[in-house]
């Protein structure tokens, strides 16, 4: 009897230490565990997770790498780097996760912290971030042929060349490259699934439009070792919303243009001129400013719109220069010179080109062709004189013409007087006067006739630079802002999808 019950004692001792006795003790663990929770003791027994899960170690371990794209938190163009949120959806067959659905009440799929089986250390080659967190310590999904699916959320930092060249109307293009770090191809082999990318909870960007994500698998032997090391890399092809940048920097910059345009319709001898140039070409370094701060300080690229920005305020700069060279030339009749002939010869050109007539500026030489006006007048006086119809024509000295007239009138009654009833020394000595008048008088015209042309000569060249000006914006505008986005000359950076 005591020898029965110490065999009974020791029985249930074995019972209760060893935790794989229910298939013995069948009754009274099944009573104490569920299935979960059997399946799970079966199946972490005798499990290493610091070892690959396979039998025979010739074999690799396939991993299915797929992303399901949920944001794009930000593109950072000064530092280059790309923050995604994504779940990484891993997959791979543990062949030490296995058991018979039959003996578990047909429970078919078992989830298992990941803490606690092997996972494969996928990294971010590509990453920007300094390695200290680790992946979300989500539950993986066992199924009972072994098939494990892990797919924890992931904020990725990862870095991206970013081409700024057609910046404000940019794509880029930025690749995330998962692989095993560690383990080789043969150990560990990846690939990328057929299903490609999941979008369906993509959350649409403010700045960024997604264009299309791609993954493509590769085969790389690195300089450090001699195996093979597979890799999945993914493409994201994003392309900016210009709009913001069309609101913002874009028509504000046309706008500057036109304001510098309209300045040539300042008069010549306004220094307004200058000054709005100054003020437009300020308002253009704020703005070239407001972009510099946003672009990487590379020298690799120049971005469009600073381009645009630098034509446009050459061109306000030459405009501003312009606007002093005419405000010069408009003041250069003060000085009692003629023009230069190339100078008028050009000026008439440009007067021709803008079908404006010349009223001071003559195609003929002007000293011989003013002589000339000079001597016909000085007769058509002479005769006038004699004619005593002065009045029109003699009204220069003084300011009133009314008076004039009344003063000349009595000077031609005096000359009558004169003339009727005295010696001919009185006549002679009137005549001596009047033609020192008639001298100052033509002197002054001269002076004044070459105000008018150097004037006249500036107001054509401003109209003709008006033009030039306006041609130089358009242009620019045109082939900078809307042919080259459009056309695209320069090559891209990424890779030629193979189908
Ligand atoms: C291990 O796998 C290799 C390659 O598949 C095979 O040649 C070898 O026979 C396997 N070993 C065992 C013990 O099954």
């Amino acid at each position: 009897m005591t020898s029965i019950g110490v065999l009974a004692f020791l029985f249930c001792c074995i019972c209760l230490l060893d935790a794989y006795a229910d298939v013995i003790c069948m009754n009274s663990s099944r009573s104490q565990m569920t299935d979960e929770q059997r399946l799970y003791k079966k199946l972490m027994y005798n499990y290493d997770r610091n070892t690959r899960p396979v039998y025979n170690a010739s074999h690799s371990v396939h991993v299915n790498i797929s992303i399901s794209l949920t944001q794009i938190f930000d593109l950072d163009e000064k530092n280059q780097v790309l923050t995604t949120n994504i779940w990484l959806d891993q997959g791979w067959v543990d062949e030490k996760l296995r058991w018979n659905p039959d003996d578990y009440n047909n429970l078919t799929v078992l989830r298992i912290p990941c803490t606690n089986i092997w996972l494969p250390d996928i990294v971010l080659y590509n990453s920007a971030e300094d390695y200290t967190e680790g992946y979300m310590e989500a539950l993986a999904m066992v199924s009972y042929e072994g098939q494990v699916f892990w797919p924890p959320i992931v904020k990725f930092r990862s870095t991206c060349e970013i081409d700024i060249t057609y910046y404000p109307f940019d794509d880029q293009l930025c690749k995330m490259k998962f692989g095993s770090w560690a383990y080789d191809g043969s150990q560990v082999d990846v690939f990328n699934t057929t299903k490609g990318v999941d979008l369906t909870n993509f959350v649409l960007n403010g700045e960024w439009e997604l264009l299309s994500v791609k993954s493509i698998r590769h085969n790389i032997r690195y300089p450090c070792c001699s195996e093979m090391f597979p890799d999945v890399t993914f493409w994201i092809h994003i392309k900016r919303r210009t709009l913001y940048y069309t609101y913002n920097v874009i028509i504000p910059c046309v706008m500057l243009s036109v304001l510098t345009m309209v300045g040539f319709w300042i008069r010549p001898e306004s220094g307004e001129k200058v000054s709005l140039g100054l003020t437009v070409l300020l308002a253009f370094s704020v703005f070239m400013l407001l972009i510099a701060e946003n672009m990487p300080a590379t020298s690799n690229f120049v971005p469009l719109i600073g381009i645009y920005l630098t034509t446009v305020m050459s061109l306000t700069s030459f405009s501003v220069i312009m606007a002093v060279v005419t405000s010069n030339i408009n003041v250069r009749g003060f000085k009692e010179v003629d023009l230069p002939r190339w100078f008028r010869k050009l000026v008439i050109f440009c007067a021709k080109l803008n079908c404006m007539k010349l009223t001071y500026v003559r195609d003929t030489d002007c000293r011989a062709k003013d002589d000339e006006h000079a001597k016909e007048k000085y007769y058509q006086m002479h005769t006038t004189f004699s004619n005593d119809s002065g009045c029109a024509l003699i009204d220069y000295e003084n300011n009133s013409t009314k008076q004039k007239c009344e003063m000349n009138s009595k000077i031609t009654g005096h000359v009558r007087e004169v003339e009727l009833g005295s010696d001919s020394w009185v006549t002679r000595e009137i005549l001596s006067r009047l033609q020192l008048l008639v001298d100052k008088e033509e002197e002054k015209e001269r002076s004044d006739l070459l105000c008018k042309r150097w004037m006249e000569a500036a107001e054509v060249i401003d109209r003709c630079l008006f033009w030039v000006f306006i041609f130089g914006t358009l242009l620019s505008t045109i082939i900078l802002l809307m042919v080259i986005p459009t056309v695209r000359p320069f090559e891209h950076h990424g890779p030629q999808f193979a189908t």
